[in-house]
This record gives structure tokens, sequence and C-alpha cells, in this order.
């Protein structure tokens, strides 16, 4: 039978390709997604050839744009936070590589899928939920979960018994493991784990250090269509894009660090550190679109189930009813959502200085504290406060 395994070429997933075929005597289909991770793909295809992987059973797809416009993009729009703080950007990116596996199994008439994630995280529930939602009766094998293989030594001792090359880097014991993607670095285990110990400088790999960044803050400008960014200081651009440029915009300007401390799925609490650039100031800019383009009842119903969205995400339920309703309720709430948002960056921040609509509900002639000329009365607001008081008075006299 044949295994379609999500593989990154990296010693892990490596070492998974050769106990796969040992293990289960089986003929092993290698799938790996360029979702932006800055890495070159191509030694992941030499490397499958040389562990027998026959080359139409190699998958290596460009997955960006499809990455950044149907997850990045939908789960923005929402104002997805998971614990009030992170961007989700592991999260969101495990049900489109799912996706692609099972699609990938169907293609060439694959049996069973594998996957590198650990038997202690969230990912392998990400992974596996996506399978099961797609193909109900597929085989999933999850070898962190199965084997002996249990301490780095191992590892490698393995891979060295059978010609897996292991970079210099690897060989020590690894001081963390990261997961890199368009939207974000996450970077997690050993010198990370203890949560009163700062992260080291070494471990950030996507920005400049905010002390370090220029003196002179930057004016940018996006535009948005119907909640999603369409382009960059004036110039249209696809969303991957997009995303790529504030990036480097987050990286100069050291934006999107984030040390956190967050509950896994399984049950334990993890420390992680995440480098979210461009997404962190695209969702600030969304929001700062939404301020003027929503009405307070749509906006403060969006706040109700964002979290409940972000929980989805992170749990792995992309591929739910419950998240496609909340999608639906979400994208219903965007038509309009649509202007200009100008924001400064400057030394990690970002900072929202305008927006613009032609769709705005903001109203300066309503607002103004001059001569408004009839656009509001002031002496409606009595009535009103008065029958918001009357029960607090009915309180008030019984109980004080
Ligand atoms: N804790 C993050 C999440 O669950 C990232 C997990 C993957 N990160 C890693 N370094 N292997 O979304
Ligand atoms: C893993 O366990 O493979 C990475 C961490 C996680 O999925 O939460």
């Amino acid at each position: 039978d044949r295994v379609v395994l999500a593989y990154s070429g990296g010693l892990d997933t490596s070492v998974i390709l050769k106990w796969l075929q040992q293990t289960y005597g089986c003929e092993v289909v290698t799938f790996t997604a360029d979702l932006g991770q800055g890495e070159e793909l191509e030694p992941a295809r030499r490397k499958a050839e040389m562990a027998g992987v026959k080359p139409e059973h190699i998958f290596i797809d460009d997955l960006r744009e499809e990455f950044v416009a149907d997850y990045v993009f939908p789960m923005m729009r929402a104002n997805a936070l998971y614990e009030g703080l992170y961007l989700l950007g592991t999260s969101i990116a495990r049900p489109l590589i799912a996706k692609r596996q099972i699609e990938i199994a169907k293609q060439v008439g694959a049996d069973a899928v594998s996957h590198g994630a650990t038997g202690k995280g969230n990912d392998q529930v990400r992974f596996e939920l996506g399978y099961y939602a797609l193909a109900p009766d597929i085989k999933v094998i999850a070898p962190w979960r199965e084997w002996d293989l249990n301490s780095r030594t191992k590892l490698i001792e393995f891979a060295e018994a059978h010609q897996i090359p292991i970079s210099k880097d690897k060989r020590g014991e690894a001081p963390f493991s990261t997961d890199a993607n368009l939207l974000h670095t996450s970077s997690e285990g050993r010198v990370l784990e203890d949560p009163w110990e700062e992260v080291p400088d070494y471990v950030y790999s996507r920005t400049v250090n905010p002390e370090d960044a220029p003196d002179q803050a930057e004016t940018i400008t996006i535009d948005f269509e119907r909640g999603d960014g369409v382009a960059l200081n004036g110039e249209a651009c696809s969303p991957a894009t997009l995303l790529a440029k504030l990036n480097e915009l987050g990286r100069r300007h050291g934006i999107g660090r984030l040390d956190l401390v967050e509950n896994r799925f399984v049950g334990m609490k993890s420390r992680g550190m995440y480098e979210t650039p461009g997404g962190t100031i695209y969702a600030l800019a969304h929001r700062g679109i939404e301020q003027i383009t929503l009405d307070r009842g749509a906006a403060h119903l969006k706040d109700e189930l964002a979290p409940r969205y972000a929980e989805l995400v992170y749990n792995g339920f992309w591929f739910s009813p419950e998240r496609e309703m909340l999608q639906a309720a979400v994208d219903h709430s965007q038509a309009k959502v649509t202007g200009t948002v100008r924001l400064k960056l400057y030394k990690g921040n970002v900072i929202v200085t305008g927006r613009k609509s032609p769709h705005s509900l903001y109203s300066e002639k309503v607002v103004t504290f001059e001569d408004d000329q009839g656009a509001y009365d002031q002496r409606d607001a009595a009535g009103f406060i008065k029958l918001n008081a009357l029960r607090l008075r009915l309180l008030g006299r019984r109980d004080r």
C-alpha cells in the first residue's frame, strides 16, 4: 500500500520516511508544501529521491497564494486571536496541508497519510481532524506516537544507520523547535521551556530587535475591499504578496514579537515565542477599517464570536460546520469593509493614524462639539438616560 507523508525534508521527517518504508513495508509518497517558510524546497526532492521515492511520487507545491487568500484572510476577517494574543500562524496552516495531502492520497491511490507532529501537541490534532473530515476512512500513521525513537540521540543513531544526512546544528541537541510560514515563525521547547527565562536573542529570526529598529517612523497605507487587503501604499498586490511586503516592513521595525504561555488543546500549558511581523500590522489595519465601516451591533457581535472562532482554529476544527457558520456570519459582515487605513510603524509598534471609506458610518456632522445644525438633538438624551436609569433608581430606592 501507499502512504502520503507531509515531508519537510528536515531530519525528523526524513527519519519518518525511512521508518515508514521499514516498519510498514509501504511505498511512501512525499508532499512538501511551500507556505512561504523561506526555505529551499529542491533539497527535499533530492533527499526523497535518495530515500527511494519515485520521482512521480514526490509532490512539491507552492500553496502561498491559497494559504493567504483562503485561510489567513478569512481568519483575519474574524479578528481571531487565541487567548487574546496569538495570531494562530501555525494553527491556520495545518488544515491546508491536510487538505492537499488528502487530495494527493486520492490521486495516487494511497490509503494512509502520515505526519511528523508529536503526540504531545496541537498539530497532531489539527492534521488528523482535517484528514478525517475530508477522508473519513483514511488510515493515519503518527510515528511519534508509535516508535521507540523517543530521544534525540536515538533519532540521530537511526539517521546515521540509514545514511540520512544530518546537518551540523542538528547533531547536538537542537536548541528549540520551530515552525514557519508566510504568517509567522513559532519557536518552542528546550531553551524556551522555563517561562521565567527571557527568550534569547538568537531565537528571533524574522524581526530586528525593537531597540535596534530605525529611529525614523515609517508611514504606510493598506487598502481593503470587503474585508481583505488589496493594496499597499496604493499599489495593488495579491494576498501573498501583500503579506510578504508587510513582513518585510514588520521585520525592519521590529513588529510582531510575542512571548506567550498558552493552553494546548491536549491539556498542558506551553511557552512559545512567535514572530508575526506582517500579520500584526495587517490585523490592526483590519480593525482600523472596521472602526468606520461596521455598525456597533455587528462589530460587537463579531467581538463575541472572535474568541470562539479562534478556539476552533486553534483546536483544529477548521473543517467543521460551526467554523463554517461563523465564517458565513463574519463574511456577511464584511460587505462594506472597504477603504484605506494609514499606519505608522515605529520601534515595535503599529499605530493607526487614519482611516477613510466610501462606506463610512462616521459622521462628523453628528459627532462634532461645534454647532451641528440640528443633526443631533441633545434634549433627546435626557429621556434616553431617564429610561435607562429607571430600574437603577427602583433598585436604589429599595436597597440604599
Ligand atoms: N503552539 C503553536 C500552535 O499550537 C505552535 C506549534 C508548532 N510550533 C513548533 N515550534 N513546532 O499553534
Ligand atoms: C508538536 O507537538 O509536534 C509541535 C507542538 C504542537 O503541535 O503543539
